[in-house]
């Protein structure tokens, strides 16, 4: 972890050199900085996780509705290019920052807690609590997105498509191991947002003790739908002929 630490933090040393973006880059490197950051980067990324359910309900409409939606998304060029670039670089700021904010705070963690106090009530798990879950849950999805590009993208396995998007997704989630994995992927994903929603919201200062309840049910619903969601597009795959 520290090595990793020492690694990410050579360009940012670098860019707080740079006139202008040195102060910024400054405040990103303390750990409030980053847990804003990390926060906003979740939240973004949610933004695309509606956007990317949507789009795949499009399956439940059937082949022409799907492949006509996949054959607008990919006939926006570079647009969709850029879009993509953006998305990958915020994961890669997302997963970078939980590995930075992670290492400061064991580093600022002089001594060890005989009972460590998640910031929500009713999500404490012995031996790190709701952090540790955010890190187990977050290498889940990461391995998950790795061989969900490799086949949704690329079809780097060769699952047979016949140059259509809507068999291969299928072919993709019908295969046994896949429709496992994805699942258990997708419920990793909603303990994450499960805590990760609440708290962006608690980093981000949307908290107050009146609303706090309703923020965190509304936090749990968000994960809960999206999870749900995404689990019955597998189902769907098993379901149709
Ligand atoms: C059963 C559920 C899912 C289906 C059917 C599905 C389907 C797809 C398809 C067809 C693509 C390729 C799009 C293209 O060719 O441009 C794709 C890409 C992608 N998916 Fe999913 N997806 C699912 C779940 C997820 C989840 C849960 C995540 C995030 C945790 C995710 C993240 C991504 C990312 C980052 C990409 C690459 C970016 C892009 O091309 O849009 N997907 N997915």
């Amino acid at each position: 972890m520290d090595v990793l630490c020492k690694i990410l933090s050579i360009p940012a040393t670098l860019l707080a050199k740079v006139p202008g973006i040195g102060p910024i880059v400054k405040v990103c490197c303390t750990s409030v900085g980053q847990k804003i950051l990390m926060a906003l980067t979740g939240l973004s990324l949610c933004g695309f996780l509606v956007a990317h359910l949507a789009g795949n309900l499009n399956l439940f409409a059937g082949e022409e509705a799907f492949n006509g939606y996949a054959e607008k998304l990919h006939s926006l060029g570079p647009l969709l290019a850029m879009a993509e670039t953006g998305l990958f670089g915020m994961f890669v700021l997302h997963i970078g920052l939980a590995v930075s904010t992670t290492a400061m705070s064991r580093r600022a963690r002089t001594n060890q807690y005989e009972e460590k106090n998640s910031k929500q009530q009713g999500f404490i798990l012995p031996n790190g609590g709701a952090s540790n879950l955010m890190l187990v849950t977050g290498l889940i999805i990461f391995a998950y997105l790795v061989l969900h590009i490799i086949d949704m993208k690329l079809n780097l396995r060769g699952f047979e498509s016949g140059d259509n998007k809507f068999q291969l997704v299928r072919n993709v989630l019908r295969n046994p191991m896949n429709g496992v994995f994805y699942v258990v992927a997708i419920l990793a994903l909603g303990v994450h947002l499960t805590h990760g929603v609440t708290s962006a919201c608690q980093t981000l200062g949307i908290s107050h003790p009146r609303w706090n309840k309703l923020i965190r049910i509304l936090g749990v619903l968000f994960a809960w739908k999206i999870a749900i969601g995404f689990i019955s597009l597998v189902v769907w795959a098993y379901a149709t002929i």
